[in-house]
């Protein structure tokens, strides 16, 4: 097992001297450095975001609720800022039974578990108080990079949680993380030093081409879930696409994480780290070149699509949750029109609130649209009753969602494809997308 150099104060951590809360914490990173080969750790400058477990965490650890009380009481706070990843299971909820809380609307959308207590308490259980008073905030989102308001700077060492969150912090913001927000890691501001913390390791290994200019929100879609399954935990260079948008960063970022587990890329002239092709690949030759075109996107695409029906049950957006542009369009598309069956678009907490504010919950309410927030319906696990098959426009939300159904002999059928092709699928009832 490698030997981890601890620093002095790191060993007095470890030895308990800075109580028991921190040095339970640094016996977790100690052993996840040890798992990952990493021979020191890291001192994070950056910012953290981890899952909300609820009152779970202190069984998860090892120390107990009690602890925790007297850490906060005694001043303890994590050492860099730290933001809530999606909400909270609460305490009596069956964790393995995927049923994670909703921040908003969940009454009106009628989800399976739509007891206000449940999701009520979630947010403002004792775990949740206590991690407000060491300073977190909870925005519960799974792309909080929409909400923070305070981003890493470029070369700045985080500790994040979430796939689509994990590139977007090494890819378009330049920062570095590896795939391991935790209270620990938050708290005592340290992680295990490998990965994306390290120069080398950010440097491209595959030269991807494509022969499709990847230019729209579903191209950079599959692109992204056909790249992750090429190069799985590999460092790409995507060459030949257009500059992604914001939302499309969203998507690429999370199928690419989904495909695959890509930490880290490089889109030439686009990402910070990358200003030319010979940079992205530190000047070295790639490992591999791969061609991700034409053949290799629509069978991303088929294999996205799972349907047996063109009749549509259910419209689920806001995979990642939806960002303030994205609602604005939606709200567009949807002003002075009826939806035929459910449609469920989920937004990160604040972002529900900016909604209100500029009316988009009533324009959306008027047509028939729930907007939620704070969840993901993947991790609901929870369709409306009769729902078999459902419309999405994220490669991550149609890979995961199939758990949702309720009969384990039965999958979920998917129709995967534009946003408006979603919108007019709840708007008639019928799938009419397509690969063009
Ligand atoms: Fe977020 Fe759930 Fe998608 S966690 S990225 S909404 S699958």
């Amino acid at each position: 097992m490698i030997n981890v150099n601890l620093t002095d104060q790191e060993k007095r951590i470890l030895q308990g001297e800075e109580g028991k809360v921190a040095r339970i914490c640094m016996e977790y990173i100690v052993e996840m450095a040890q798992i990952a080969g990493a021979d020191r750790l890291i001192d994070l400058d950056g910012t953290g975001d981890f899952h909300t477990p609820g009152n779970e965490l202190s069984s998860f650890y090892g120390f107990s609720k009690e602890d925790l009380e007297e850490l906060v009481a005694a001043g303890g706070h994590f050492k860099i800022p730290t933001f809530a990843n999606k909400s909270p299971f609460p305490e009596q909820a069956p964790i393995h039974g995927w049923e994670s809380c909703n921040v908003c609307s969940y009454r009106k959308a009628g989800v399976r578990q739509d007891d206000p207590k449940f999701h009520e308490q979630a947010l403002h259980e004792d775990m949740m108080s206590l991690m407000r008073k060491m300073g977190m905030m909870t925005t519960h989102s799974c792309a909080n990079y929409l909400t923070m308001t305070y981003w890493p700077s470029i070369g700045q060492h985080c500790s994040w949680f979430e796939s689509s969150q994990i590139p977007y912090c090494n890819a378009v913001l330049g920062a570095r993380t590896n795939f391991d927000g935790s209270f620990a890691t938050c708290f005592l501001g340290k992680a295990p030093y490998y990965g994306m913390h390290v120069t080398e390791n950010r440097y491209g290994s595959v030269l991807v081409k494509t022969d499709r200019l990847i230019q729209t929100d579903l191209e950079w879609d599959v692109f992204g879930y056909a790249v992750g399954c090429d190069v799985h935990c590999d460092v790409p260079v995507l060459t030949g696409t257009a500059k992604p948008t914001t939302t499309q960063f969203q998507k690429l970022n999370s199928a690419i994480h989904t495909g695959g587990g890509v930490p880290m890329y490089h889109i030439p002239g686009s990402t910070p780290e990358a200003p030319t092709v010979e940079w992205a690949l530190g000047g070295k030759k790639p490992v591999r070149e791969t061609l991700i075109g034409e053949k290799e996107l629509v069978a991303a695409y088929e294999y996205l699509n799972y349907h047996k029906t063109n009749d549509v049950d259910m419209v689920y957006l806001g995979c990642p949750h939806l960002n303030v542009v994205d609602l604005m369009l939606l709200c567009r598309k949807m002003e002075g029109k009826r939806v035929k069956i459910p449609m469920w678009v989920m937004t990160a907490p604040w972002l529900y609130d900016v909604a209100k504010n500029l009316g988009y919950v009533d324009i959306l309410a008027k047509a028939g649209v729930v907007l939620m927030s704070g969840a993901c319906l993947a991790a609901m696990g929870a369709v409306p009753e009769g729902v078999r098959c459902i419309a999405v426009d994220t490669a991550k939300q149609a890979n995961y969602v199939t758990g949702c159904y309720p009969d384990p002999n039965e999958q979920l059928q998917v129709c995967y494809g534009t946003t408006d092709e979603c919108i007019d699928a709840a708007l008639t009832g019928h799938w009419h997308g397509g690969w063009r």
